[in-house]
């Protein structure tokens, strides 16, 4: 018979007192998940930087649930609460150790997480499940989102799992990286790209760019590129609504990532004549992994697209890589699948798929 236990586990607010033994125990089980769905290290995080991305801040609530077997700790069921906007949703993440699975210990989290979310009042959980890349499309029955775009393979135990607890699959994105050996061939490459679009926007916009701080006149019109950036997207069936960006906000995430060791690349396009800022695209870095950089935000304002400004700030944002973070190897990115646009600028910058993500999305009664 099976005797693990479910409950709360406490983020400790230091990794010196005793209790951030359990801690690190819950870290290690999100690292051995990662590892083996990827079959590699690059989407883990090092203890300190979790401990600093766990901790609650003014705009996101942290629950960590997990499971214990003989008292060690064997699953985590992560529930982040938007604060500040989305005060309808919860996302949760459910990991358990390759050696704990098919013992019912997910169900059991998932039963314990939709409690958490029904105390709070929220109606929609979200949810997210990979599946790397093997040669090509997925073999074997898929599931295909409402969207049509993409596939997600039907037989990943999430998905089951997924759709035998009433979540619908309500849009697959594409992983994709980009390696940056040989650097000089990637990044000619890129610099190509770079021209190519700088020739055609430059005439009514120009780039400009900063590390980690925006700059205090910009940061009105960066909050409302943020803003823009929750919805603008394509959403697919997610119920996500517009998040609810300030100064303020930017400002405490700028620290946050720095309390975690992160650091951003961030370039923005600024319209000449009008003088505001009408799109932007972040890389984020992390001295807990240093071979990996994260493609994030990448937004054109919708009056100003069609102009190669998506390709320029990207290109131009990459060309900052290796002198900001000399030890970068890849460059992991996601995109809606039905996201075609953007999906074409990352395939013309030498990105290639590297997994498929389904996005879940269940409505409590
Ligand atoms: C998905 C995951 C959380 C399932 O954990 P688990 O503890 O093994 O799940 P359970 O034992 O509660 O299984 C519940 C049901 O899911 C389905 N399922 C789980 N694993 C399966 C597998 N390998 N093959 C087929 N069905 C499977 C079955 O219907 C199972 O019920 P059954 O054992 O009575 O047939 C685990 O595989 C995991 O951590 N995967 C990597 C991370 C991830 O994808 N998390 C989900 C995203 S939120």
């Amino acid at each position: 018979m099976d005797t693990f236990s479910i409950g709360l586990l406490h983020v400790p607010t230091s990794l010196c007192g005793e209790e951030s033994y359990d801690f690190a125990q819950s870290a290690g089980v999100s690292d051995a998940v990662e590892r083996g769905v990827w079959g590699h290290d690059d989407h883990g995080m090092d203890l300190p930087e979790r401990f600093a991305r766990d901790q609650a801040t003014a705009d996101r609530g942290f629950v960590l649930g997990v499971a214990r077997d003989g008292g060690r700790i064997v699953a985590n069921a992560r529930l982040k609460f938007p604060l500040r906007d989305n005060l309808q949703t919860v996302s949760v993440r459910l990991e358990v150790l390759p050696s704990h699975r098919r013992r019912g210990i997910a169900t059991a989290l998932l039963a314990f997480a939709e409690r958490q979310v029904a105390s709070r009042g929220r109606t929609v959980i979200m949810a997210w499940s990979d599946a790397p890349v093997q040669g090509g499309e997925p073999t074997g029955p898929v599931l295909v989102p409402p969207t049509g775009a993409g596939s997600f393979p039907a037989s990943e135990p999430s998905a089951v799992l997924a759709l035998r607890s009433g979540f619908e699959l309500v849009q697959v994105d594409r992983l994709s990286v980009l390696h940056l050996t040989p650097a000089p061939a990637v990044l000619d490459g890129v610099g190509r790209q770079e021209r190519g679009a700088r020739a055609v926007g430059s005439g009514n916009y120009e780039l400009l760019a900063w590390t980690d701080h925006c700059p205090a006149d910009l940061v009105d019109d960066y909050s409302l590129l943020r803003r823009r950036m929750s919805t603008d997207p394509p959403l697919g069936g997610f119920a996500q609504e517009e998040e609810a960006w300030d100064s303020d906000r930017i400002r405490r995430e700028e620290d946050r990532s720095l309390a975690a060791g992160a650091s951003k690349l961030v370039c923005a396009v600024r319209h000449r004549a009008s003088g505001r800022l009408v799109g932007h695209t972040i890389l984020q870095w992390s001295a807990s992994w240093p071979a990996v950089v994260y493609q994030e935000d990448t937004l054109v304002l919708e009056e100003h697209r069609g102009h190669r400004l998506g390709m320029w700030l990207k290109a131009a944002n990459l060309g900052r890589v290796l002198d900001a973070w000399p030890s970068a190897e890849r460059i992991y990115t996601w995109n809606a699948e039905e996201n075609s646009f953007m999906l074409n600028v990352n395939i013309a910058l030498g990105f290639r798929p590297a997994g498929h993500t389904a996005g879940w999305q269940k409505v409590l009664a």
